[in-house]
């Protein structure tokens, strides 16, 4: 018997896109036996032909010409992996039309335009499967919309940065500041060139509002998400943040609560026993609280070339499946209910902050006098270190379970007290109150 041989095209041949050439090589004589047919690379679509041709064997794949791929009707599947918002949402949304299948990995894409291009593949009958798009290599996609469906899931919790992890790693384990623990992500290429997105929590935003739509089963876009980098994190907060037993990480925190949906990104301080405060270096985690399954975590490798090719080839062979047993389109949009997506300042949080204030008596007093005014209420203290050459002293206070325009009510008045000189960082601490 002949065997049954399936078309893709990839669109771009990066990082990821170099990952997903090799990793199909690499199931070459398994994937008949394995999935029922043969996927083979009909077309590579770049831009510059003559960098592309010196990564792969057979250069007369590569074309700069979408409508090649478009207009080739043997082509079932396509694989976007040139990543940003244009031409992307423009070919896959021709794509779709034109009956293909798609696999992206594109973050960016699926956190704006997600529930624009599953209503597109679903009109088509496509199968439009994400999964690389998320944390890399974990799967999380497909637990969360699957294994997971039998849940109310009432919490996501993701360490899904790599970069800031990294560097954040280091700050902590070898005492370095912000700007040599970057550089170093940099040289070892775990940044980006330009690491905006990473370091000002944007790339984890995006992760967050795919993950909290498919988990709370409605719609979340990247707009929605609060976010805040970690670029104002200091050495001394990490040290601080150990002497309250704690670790600092960028966290996202997705939560479906009885007012309407949360979901942020922030450093946080993360208590040592939670699982989530040993995922170190680039690796990525994800926890997930669901009425059933109780607490369930995925960590492995959330970024690289194979790590990401893993799970694009994953979906891969997800749509040559639904294609031999003519399912394709089974799982569209989950996205059923319209739950708000509450503000910042209606969300609750517990808060660290290190303040420098005039050491004399009743500054403490004062300071405490405000926060209990706006309804803030101390949970810890920690009064240490004073400046060699001033009357200046260093606190450092962490909050209860607040409301969060109530903190900054309060951080308001106490910016303008004469007694204190600077707040030098307020950090939101995750978890409730101890
Ligand atoms: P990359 O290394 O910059 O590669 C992008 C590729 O796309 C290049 O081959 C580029 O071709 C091609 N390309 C870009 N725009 C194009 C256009 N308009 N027409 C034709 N080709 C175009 O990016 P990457 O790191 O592989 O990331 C790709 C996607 O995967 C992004 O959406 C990213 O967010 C996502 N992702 C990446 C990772 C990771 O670890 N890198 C992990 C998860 C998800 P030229 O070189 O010829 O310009
Ligand atoms: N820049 C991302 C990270 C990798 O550092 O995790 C792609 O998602």
């Amino acid at each position: 018997m002949s065997k049954r041989v399936l078309h893709a095209a990839l669109l771009g041949l990066g990082t990821v896109g170099t990952g997903v050439y090799k990793v199909l090589k690499q199931q070459t004589q398994e994937m008949e036996q394995k999935i029922g047919a043969v996927v083979e690379l009909k077309k590579i679509l770049v831009r510059n032909l003559k960098k592309a041709a010196a990564k792969i064997q057979e250069p007369e794949l590569l074309t700069n010409d979408w409508q090649e791929i478009l207009e080739d009707e043997s082509i079932d599947i396509v694989i976007e992996v040139m990543g940003g918002i244009e031409p992307a949402r423009t070919y896959i949304t021709e794509a779709l039309t034109a009956g293909k299948h798609v696999v992206t990995a594109n973050k960016d894409l699926v956190a704006s335009y997600g529930g624009e291009l599953l209503d597109c593949a679903a009109a088509h009958h496509c199968d439009f499967l994400f999964e690389a798009a998320v944390a890399g290599g974990i799967p999380i996609i497909r637990p969360l919309k699957q294994c997971l469906a039998g849940n109310h899931i009432s919490e996501v919790v993701g360490i899904v940065n790599g970069t800031t992890n990294f560097i954040l790693t280091k700050m902590e384990q070898e005492g370095m500041e912000f700007a040599d623990a970057l550089a170093l992500a940099t040289k070892l290429g775990y940044a980006e060139a330009d690491p905006t997105a990473d370091i000002q929590g944007y790339d984890a935003g995006r992760k967050m509002a795919i993950m909290a739509s498919i988990a709370f089963n409605s719609r979340v876009t990247f707009e929605d998400v609060s976010t805040q980098g970690i670029t104002h994190i200091s050495s001394k907060d990490i040290r601080y943040a150990k002497e309250l037993n704690c670790v600092i990480k960028l966290l996202g925190v997705a939560r479906n609560t009885e007012t309407g949906i949360e979901v942020s990104v922030q450093p946080m301080l993360v208590s040592e026993k939670h699982p989530l405060a040993t995922v170190n270096d680039s690796f990525n985690a994800v926890f997930v609280h669901g009425d059933a399954v109780d607490d369930a975590m995925f960590y492995g490798r959330g970024a690289g070339e194979l790590p990401t090719a893993s799970a694009i080839v994953g979906d891969v062979f997800d749509i040559v499946r639904n294609i031999l047993f003519s399912c394709t389109g089974r799982i569209s949009c989950t996205c059923y209910k319209e739950i708000p997506v509450k503000k910042q300042e209606d969300m609750e949080s517990r808060f660290f902050m290190r303040l420098h204030v005039d050491d004399r008596p009743g500054v403490l007093a004062s300071i405490a006098s405000v926060l209990g005014n706006n309804n803030v209420s101390i949970a810890q203290m920690i009064q240490k270190h004073k400046h060699r050459h001033e009357d200046l002293a260093e606190i450092v206070v962490v909050t209860s379970r607040v409301k969060e325009g109530n903190f900054n009510d309060a951080m308001l008045i106490i910016e303008s007290m004469n007694v204190v000189h600077k707040i030098s960082s307020v950090i939101r601490v995750y978890g409730e109150d101890s």
